[in-house]
């Protein structure tokens, strides 16, 4: 369904990512690991149009996405939930889905605000509230909601449960299971490698802008020298 094929990139001369190639199967759920500084964020910018390319290739459904606007790669179906949230603050919360509201992956039964507001019932509750009234697992939950309302194909999670409460992360990762269940591809990066190590099929572990090691999720969460080596557990 996706993938970056010797992926160069980086900010203004300096090249972050040098060389990451991976892919991401229909109805899987993919995790990209690394310390923090490793890449992970300026992956997830190159795959959503926010950072171009320097060289290298990557592809969404078999159409190239590196010359494409956010936007025009957003109504290819990928929705986004980003590290910093971006929330409309002057927008009420139901403001805040209904602008994203659009049905890219042309589903019969496509999102809603009613179910989104099932999925997180405290999202109805602060429906009025302005986006700037939300504590910080109010709006994570709104960021995938919004995410939703596009109808991805894909979706995309960077940091999903940064600094939000026990509770609130449980929510977050039933939803992210829920959504698995349904059969939605996920790509998704989180710090608590126990649960990820969990819900997702594969991982990708970052070094240095590079692919260190790849492979099926259930043998990383055994591999306790690997994850020493690179995530410093
Ligand atoms: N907007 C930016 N401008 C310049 N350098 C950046 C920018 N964003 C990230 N970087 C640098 O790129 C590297 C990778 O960062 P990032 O992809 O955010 O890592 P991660 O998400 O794995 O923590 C870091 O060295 C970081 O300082
Ligand atoms: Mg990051």
């Amino acid at each position: 369904m996706l993938t970056l094929a010797n992926v160069h990139a980086g900010y203004n001369s300096s090249e972050v990512l040098s060389g990451i190639t991976m892919q991401l199967d229909e109805g899987e759920v993919l995790t990209l690991l690394g310390r923090n500084g490793m890449g992970k964020s300026t992956t997830i910018n190159c795959i959503t149009g926010l950072l171009g390319l320097h060289s290298g290739e990557i592809t969404f459904n078999g159409v190239k996405l590196n010359n494409l606007q956010s936007y025009q790669i957003a109504r290819l179906g990928i929705g986004l939930v980003p590290e910093e949230r971006h929330i409309f603050t002057n927008l009420t919360v139901a403001e805040n889905l209904l602008v994203a509201a659009a049905n890219y992956s042309a589903s019969i039964s496509p999102w809603t605000l009613q179910t989104i507001y099932k999925l997180f019932p405290r999202l109805q509750e602060r429906s009025k509230h302005a986006g700037n009234q939300l504590s910080g697992g109010e709006q994570q939950m709104l960021a995938i909601g919004r995410a939703l309302m596009i109808n991805p194909k894909l979706l995309i999670l960077d940091e999903a449960t940064e600094g939000l409460a026990p509770l609130i992360c449980d929510e977050i990762w039933n939803v992210i299971r829920l959504l698995k269940q349904q059969g939605l591809s996920i790509l998704i990066v989180d710090k608590n490698l126990h649960t990820l190590l969990k819900i997702a099929d594969r991982y990708y572990l970052m070094e240095k802008g590079r692919v260190v090691s790849t492979g099926c999720a259930q043998d990383l969460a055994q591999d306790h020298q690997l994850q020493a080596r690179y995530l410093g557990l």
